[in-house]
């Protein structure tokens, strides 16, 4: 039997877009075997509801688990508002999402109380960060959402530094600019690459790149449960639900290494 140690962390999205979390827990644990699931057959999960996004998550962690890991993050931040308090239930293992460490990660750099959150239209109808700003802060926080659909085909089509992302990003992020918010949770994966832009738009504005909260709290849940891989050298190993060639030519975006791609049906 394997050391608990030695197994590995399962991360899975909807798509190629987790790779940026992969990409922070490989920072922060730099010894940690990773097993990345991607559900390119059936992405988008931002325009999707509950049931489905609920069912979905099931199948994958039931595949993640299949393949013997010590613990599940839920990168996709849909996936996270709608399925990670069944998926917390229904297994054993720690199951980590992306919601509450954005949050609390904006709670702490927050001066001004008022914080911003985009994300997909499911996450931003979830209302799951409305309910992470009550378990981190509390009343004297005020939240402000916006959802930005446009945003994740403009990343996965390479116009994360064109000038029409940056037109989009002025419609979209216009509202929060009038509501003087000094914080923004860039909550939705694809987000972080468009880093730049936002800035540009929302100068002035802390932005909140959960990947680095999330990675945070991998380690901190790792040691905790005393499951750290204290030895060795780290992996990343890739499994989507569509064509591999297709993932490996945009992970480029999100991660600057080549990665090991399979194609698996759930
Ligand atoms: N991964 C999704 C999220 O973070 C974005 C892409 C999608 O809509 O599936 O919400």
């Amino acid at each position: 039997m394997k050391s608990v140690k030695n197994r590995p962390i399962g991360i899975f999205d909807s798509g190629v877009g987790g790779l940026t979390v992969a990409k922070s827990v490989r920072k922060k644990l730099p010894r940690e075997k990773i097993i990345y699931f991607g559900d390119t057959a059936r992405v988008p999960y931002g325009n999707k509801g509950k049931e489905t996004i609920i069912r979905f998550s099931r199948e994958i962690v039931n595949f993640l688990i299949s393949k013997n890991v010590k613990m599940v993050v839920v990168a996709c931040n849909t996936a996270s508002s709608f399925s990670l308090e069944e998926l917390k239930k229904s297994y054993k293992v720690p199951v980590v999402g992306v919601i509450l460490p954005g949050m609390k990660e904006a709670v702490k750099e927050t001066k001004s109380g008022r914080i911003g959150v985009i994300g997909t239209k499911s996450t931003i109808s979830s209302r799951a960060y409305d309910k992470a700003l009550k378990k981190a802060g509390g009343r004297k926080y005020k939240l402000y959402s916006k959802d930005c659909p446009l945003f994740v085909p403009l990343v996965e089509n390479k116009f994360s530094h064109d000038r029409i992302a940056y037109e989009v990003a002025e419609k979209y992020l216009g509202s929060l600019k009038k509501k003087k918010i000094d914080s923004l949770i860039l909550g939705c994966t694809h987000y972080p690459i468009l880093k730049g832009i936002i800035a540009r738009v929302m100068k002035g504005t802390n932005l909140v790149d959960s990947s680095h909260a999330v990675a945070e709290e991998v380690k901190k849940v790792l040691k905790e449960k005393g499951m750290e891989r204290t030895r060795g050298k780290g992996s990343l190993k890739c499994f989507v639900s569509d064509d591999a060639e297709n993932f490996r030519s945009i992970s480029g975006i999100f991660l600057k290494e080549k990665v090991s791609v399979k194609k698996v049906v759930l």
